[in-house]
């Protein structure tokens, strides 16, 4: 199971080295995921199963982009994963599919493991699973769900930061309706607790969670893993 912590615009290099140290110290059996911010990426000795990723990255190996981040960037720290389609950078920052797709290209041409996120707003949800689904196939769009190192996270935009997560019989449906289709690991995202990693990480196809909110204190974080070693 894989079990990931987008630490979004939270922790500061100072916290993040504690955290991934913490971490790092447990013999965890679980695959776990750290995304801090760009400003927090170091050189972690890293335990063979932890690997600290990127959240955002700009489609370029080096070049003019004016307060983007390429991938020589990186590159210096092993980073080896890469969150892509989160629903925070679909719309707050405004990111289009064609721009997804961008990174997507050049992230697979890296050989880089995609952690790649979808997830409907309030009102689809409220129009029923077909319309759920149809708008998750389109966040498909340009992108190949055949890449060998894709994992997909499914993460209800409603349920994201809001303490309301999807129901687990709307997670198991969704994630079932895309193991149809995707033969990648597939993650539940949005508002994931300590007291609900169990019972999620139980629902059928789910390869695991992506945690914003309550994995950013470290020790909710590893209860969540050992919560998944037991499973
Ligand atoms: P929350 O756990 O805060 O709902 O965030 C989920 C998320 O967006 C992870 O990428």
């Amino acid at each position: 199971l894989i079990i990931a912590s987008n630490f979004k615009t939270n922790h500061n290099r100072k916290s993040t080295k504690e955290f991934i140290d913490f971490i790092n110290s447990k013999n965890y059996f679980s695959e776990v995921r750290i995304y801090p911010p760009f400003t927090a990426l170091n050189h972690f000795e890293l335990t063979s199963n932890i690997r600290v990723g990127a959240q955002n990255f700009y489609p370029t190996q080096k070049g003019s982009f004016t307060g983007e981040i390429g991938f020589e960037q990186l590159e210096e720290f092993e980073v080896d994963t890469v969150l892509i389609g989160h629903s925070e950078r679909r719309h707050i920052l405004g990111e289009a599919q064609e721009s997804i797709c961008k990174k997507y290209d050049f992230a697979k041409a890296k050989e880089c493991e995609i952690v790649y996120c979808v997830g409907e707003p309030k009102e689809v949800r409220e129009q029923g699973i077909e319309a759920v689904m149809s708008y998750i196939w389109e966040q498909f769009n340009g992108i190949d769900i055949d890449y060998e190192k894709l994992v997909v996270a499914y993460e209800p935009v409603w349920a994201i930061g809001t303490g309301l997560s999807a129901s687990l019989g709307d997670i198991e449906e969704v994630l079932e309706r895309l193991r149809a289709k995707i033969k990648a690991p597939l993650l539940y995202g949005g508002s994931v607790k300590v007291e609900t990693t169990k019972d999620i990480l139980s629902i059928k196809n789910c390869g695991g969670i992506l945690v914003g909110t309550a994995s950013w204190n470290v020790e909710n974080f590893s209860k969540m893993i050992e919560i998944s070693d037991n499973i």
